[in-house]
């Protein structure tokens, strides 16, 4: 692990596989359950709570000590991340750090501004939403976390998350369910922003804390996560009809060929079905189109 105090930046080896990141391509989420140990865990609701002292590991410039103790304070106490055994515990936990390198590239920038979504359970599910200010497109230039530091089973109304819903608007029933989030104390689900998601229905009692926040590109794209020797592109899964195309398409801007993606329509590559007797057509190709993301074109592809 390599941190930048500096730069408030860290690189680290890739941990996903070219499986596993086309597979956050596809589903736009990857849960790691327990990741955070105990004692941290335990911490961190202690500060949420304001049961243990501030201990910044340095006043940011043009800041003072009453800013950060408004700071705290709010609904966004963002000088969590100031606290060296966050920084190191949670935001450089190994499994996180090495999937966010992976996706994001060297480098990677840490969150300045946290969520926190504190709620004293029983509640109602929220309704469905994708949150404000996303945006559907083939980048992927920050990727967004929750981190629950108390045990959130089910009961507990942990987040619910939709897979496959960070590509296109999505509309949805609150009667349908989704995948929740769910997991012991140091649970870190990591999705695209864009997905459709709720707080879940909590019927247990108890406080639920849950920190948001986002870590950040700052290198052009290429394809340094773990390659898969075996991995052929031509035949990786990626989706079904109007799906496939986009995201294929998010998978190679990820591979730092977005540009050059190009797809002929129909049963042509990226799609394909397991029972087809040979390779899909129009894999490679440097003429058709690219995915239309905006909507604005009745066939779903843009010039
Ligand atoms: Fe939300």
């Amino acid at each position: 692990m390599n941190y930048d105090a500096n730069n408030r930046t860290f690189d680290c080896e890739p941990t996903l596989t070219d499986s596993q990141v086309l597979q956050f391509c596809r589903e736009g989420y990857l849960l790691l359950k327990g990741v955070v140990p105990a004692e941290i865990n335990q911490r961190a609701r202690d500060y949420l709570e304001g049961k243990v002292p501030a201990n910044p590991s340095y006043i940011p410039k043009g800041m003072t000590s009453a800013d950060l103790e408004r700071i705290r304070k709010s609904h966004e106490p963002s000088t969590i991340l100031l606290e060296d055994w966050f920084i190191e515990h949670v935001l450089l936990n190994p499994q996180v750090a090495g999937a966010m390198r992976s996706l994001l590239g060297s480098n990677v920038g840490l969150p300045v501004l946290v969520s926190h979504h504190k709620v004293e359970c029983p509640q109602p599910a929220q309704r469905w939403h994708h949150d404000a200010d996303h945006i559907f497109g083939p980048e992927l230039n920050s990727v967004e976390v929750f981190y629950f530091p108390q045990d959130t089973p089910v009961e507990l109304g942990p987040t619910e998350l939709v897979p496959g819903t960070h590509i296109e608007p999505s509309r949805r029933k609150e009667e349908e369910p989704g995948i929740f989030a769910d997991g012991p104390a140091g649970t870190i689900g990591i999705h695209h922003q864009s997905i459709l998601h709720r707080r879940g229905l909590s019927t247990a009692n108890g406080t639920r804390h849950m920190l948001k926040y986002n870590y950040w590109r700052t290198v052009a794209p290429t394809r340094d996560w773990i390659i898969e020797p075996d991995f052929d592109p031509q035949i990786a899964y990626y989706g079904g009809h109007n799906q496939a195309r986009y995201v294929a398409h998010m998978f190679y801007w990820l591979c730092g060929q977005g540009e050059e993606f190009r797809v002929i329509g129909g049963q042509a590559w990226p799609w394909s079905s397991p029972n087809q007797i040979g390779r899909s057509y129009g894999f490679g190709s440097t003429r058709g189109y690219r995915p239309n993301w905006r909507k604005n074109n009745e066939d779903g592809y843009a010039a």
